[in-house]
């Protein structure tokens, strides 16, 4: 086998991520246009935008246990596949019910890469930059949710231009496919699937610098995992294990209900709520998309240098507080409708700044560190339906409550942001620094202290 460079290999791993930014975020300006387009009701809006993540939770339970029966890459291949055509569909469709549908189909994809891409990463990674890769899959979904809001600015112009807004992810998603083709399959699987030989030629192509007993040290490290792999739901219930599931569910739950998804994909709603044109609004919405990206890459540097409790902590008290001071300042009346959208944007960043910094990646990195070895993939699986369930919920009535009360809604999320620091405290354990070996001996004896 020739070798591959781990360059190719990481990029198109990865590549899933940033469709999945994509195709979440984009909805965030074709809304505007959808809405007059299709005269959708508060609630409709809501539906609309969230039928991707009703989908999401089905692709990431369904997509992510089918791939440990048909391997990862022939999934992202299913994935890529859904993406291609969930997005003519959903470009093409003429009504409300045709576009929720398509949609839903969109969103199976979107909640397989959220299972897939981690996965394969931190299979094809040699240990030592698992965590580093972690943070490289939310730098894709970022850049993917950026992609979103350059393209909806670019053709927010144009007649019926949510179409090729929502059609536009046919291109990665066609490119996501070519590269998976040329992409290897997973060593890890392959040797569960007792495929060592094709396993070894695989780890010496991407292992270019390895030396052969690595290799072989390596695979009887894969080995030695898989014996003990293959928990199901009554090991994860298991009372030792349920700190951490209560860490999984809990953190994957709280990344939503501080609501970050009310500002990534309802952004353009708000600005255009306070007066600002489509075109400022969603050009504001570029500058928030740009600091996303921009904090995920100053978080790749620091996320091994602080503790991950403290970095959960700060942020959430950075997030409640420009919540809470948005608040205050959306109730003074100010006349001039930029100002007031200068200074919601203001607000809007800092929030963005807090979270890219600190929860948009450590709670993925968690929830693939706190689980025992044997219910790992399992755990990290229902924390991220978790994940996807709340998102769902809150997307859904974020309109609804916004066109009842507006800017004021935000206190609800400031006061989620306020408990997730009291969570953190009392129920999550530190996990940098300590192999996961240790993070499970900690928590056996735990439940042997109790
Ligand atoms: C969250 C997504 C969110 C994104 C924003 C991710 O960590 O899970 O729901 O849209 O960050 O950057």
């Amino acid at each position: 086998m020739k070798k591959i460079s781990r360059g190719f290999v990481y990029f198109f791993g990865a590549l899933g991520g940033l469709l999945f930014g994509y195709d979440t975020g984009v909805i965030s300006g074709a809304i505007l246009f959808i809405k007059n387009d299709m005269s959708l009701s508060s609630f409709s809006q809501g539906v609309v935008v969230s039928a991707i993540l009703l989908g999401a939770i089905i692709g990431a339970a369904v997509i992510g246990l089918l791939s440990d029966k048909y391997g990862r890459r022939s999934m992202v291949l299913l994935s890529a596949v859904i993406f291609a055509l969930g997005s003519i569909c959903s470009s093409l469709a003429n009504n409300v019910v045709i576009l929720t549908i398509s949609r839903i189909v969109l969103g199976t994809a979107v909640g397989g890469a959220s299972a897939l891409v981690p996965l394969y990463l931190a299979e094809m990674a040699p240990a030592k930059y698992r965590g580093t890769l972690s943070t490289l899959n939310q730098l894709m979904i970022t850049i993917g949710i950026l992609s979103a809001y350059i393209v909806n600015l670019a053709f927010a112009n144009y007649p019926y231009g949510w179409r090729i807004m929502l059609g536009f992810a046919v291109l990665p998603a066609v490119l996501l496919f070519i590269g998976t083709l040329y992409l290897p399959e997973s060593p890890r699987w392959l040797i569960s699937k007792n495929l060592e030989d094709k396993a070894y030629e695989i780890l010496k192509a991407v292992r270019s610098n390895s030396e052969p007993n690595e290799i072989d040290e390596e695979i009887s490290e894969i080995k030695e995992a898989n014996v003990k792999e293959n928990g199901g739901f009554k090991d994860l219930m298991q009372k030792w294990v349920r700190p951490a599931l209560i860490i999984g569910i809990g953190l994957a739950v709280f990344q939503q209900l501080i609501g970050i998804n009310t500002v990534i994909y309802y952004a353009p709603t708000i600005f255009s709520n306070i007066g600002l044109g489509e075109i400022s609004a969603i050009l504001s919405t570029v500058g928030i998309g740009v600091l996303n990206v921009l904090v995920t890459i100053l978080a790749l540097f620091i996320m091994d240098k602080i503790d991950r409790k403290k970095m959960l902590i700060m942020g959430s008290l950075g997030m409640a507080v420009s919540l809470f001071l948005l608040c205050i300042v959306s109730q003074f009346h100010i006349a001039n409708n930029n100002i007031l959208g200068y200074i919601t944007l203001a607000f809007l960043c800092i929030y963005i700044f807090f979270f890219a910094l600190t929860w948009g990646h450590v709670m993925w990195i968690m929830i693939g560190e706190v689980f025992p070895l044997k219910v790992r993939g399992f755990g990290a699986g229902v924390s991220s339906v978790a994940n996807w369930t709340a998102n769902l919920a809150v997307a859904l009535v974020f309109p609804f409550f916004f066109e009842k009360i507006g800017n004021i809604l935000f206190l609800f999320f400031a006061i989620m942001a306020a408990l997730s620091i009291l969570f953190i405290k009392n129920k999550v354990f530190e996990t940098r620094g300590k192999s996961l070996e240790a993070i499970e001996i900690m928590l056996y004896k735990k439940s042997k202290a109790i």
